[in-house]
């Protein structure tokens, strides 16, 4: 197993925060240490939810100043990435399944001067991103099936992100590897081991009393900073 040489990110996912309070919990989760915000973008076509989009992205925009990290589940994508830059995405992924064209997505992204990312699905192999390498900035594993927070971690995902950190470091390219579902105490460890180097954590960190304790907490049930 071999650890990813990136500092640990811990991306909040606003999917589990109180929805009717979304600028107090994300000035909150932004005060005990977060340091990206995960949003996660839902159409009930993509995935079988419905969340939000670059409305409540931009009104959010200004009340943080951290990274905001989009996962994109709508299909098609490609319509609407403008509208996630100009809304002040800083990271802008989608999943291989939702185009017909990931490299020309990927390079849209880029030219909006937003990071890329790619997404793969449980049942998605790692092919899927392996050509598109010099375009990514970011890979995301799901380690659930996306729509919803609050499900079981898949462990039959640690062979995909091991793979991932051994083809992300044999590039030699600043890619980085995040896991998104099921991020908790329990399996932080043997996702960080497996080489991911960014968590997303929804249920984990909202779901918690103590949003510093429990990001506090996960870094240290990585043991990544001892
Ligand atoms: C699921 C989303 C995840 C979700 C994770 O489709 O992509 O980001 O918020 O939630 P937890 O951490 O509760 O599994
Ligand atoms: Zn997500």
């Amino acid at each position: 197993m071999t650890r990813s040489s990136r500092p640990l990110v811990i991306a909040p996912s606003l999917l589990s925060a109180d929805f009717a309070r979304l600028g107090a919990e994300l000035a909150a989760v932004e005060a005990a240490g977060a340091d990206w915000l995960h949003l996660d973008i839902m159409d009930g076509h993509f995935v079988p939810n419905i969340t939000f989009g670059p409305a409540l992205v931009k009104a959010l925009r200004k009340h943080s100043a951290m990274p905001f990290d989009a996962h994109l589940m709508i299909a098609p994508a490609d319509p609407y990435i403008v509208a996630f830059a100009e809304a002040g995405c800083d990271h802008i992924a989608v999943h291989p399944e939702a185009g017909p064209h990931l490299h020309r997505t990927l390079q849209l992204i880029r030219s909006l001067g937003k990071k890329a990312g790619v997404v793969l699905n449980p049942a998605t192999p790692v092919a899927m991103v392996e050509n598109v390498l010099n375009l990514t900035d970011l890979i995301m594993v799901m380690t659930v099936n996306p729509g919803f927070g609050g499900q079981a971690f898949l462990s039959s995902q640690l062979a995909k992100i091991a793979t991932l950190r051994a083809m992300i470091d044999a590039s030699g390219r600043d890619i980085a590897l995040e896991v998104d579902g099921g991020v908790a105490f329990s399996t932080v460890k043997e996702i960080i081991d497996a080489g991911a180097d960014t968590l997303v954590a929804g249920t984990a960190v909202f779901g918690a009393p103590d949003y510093a304790q429990a990001i506090a907490g996960l870094r240290a049930a990585g043991q990544w900073q001892v």
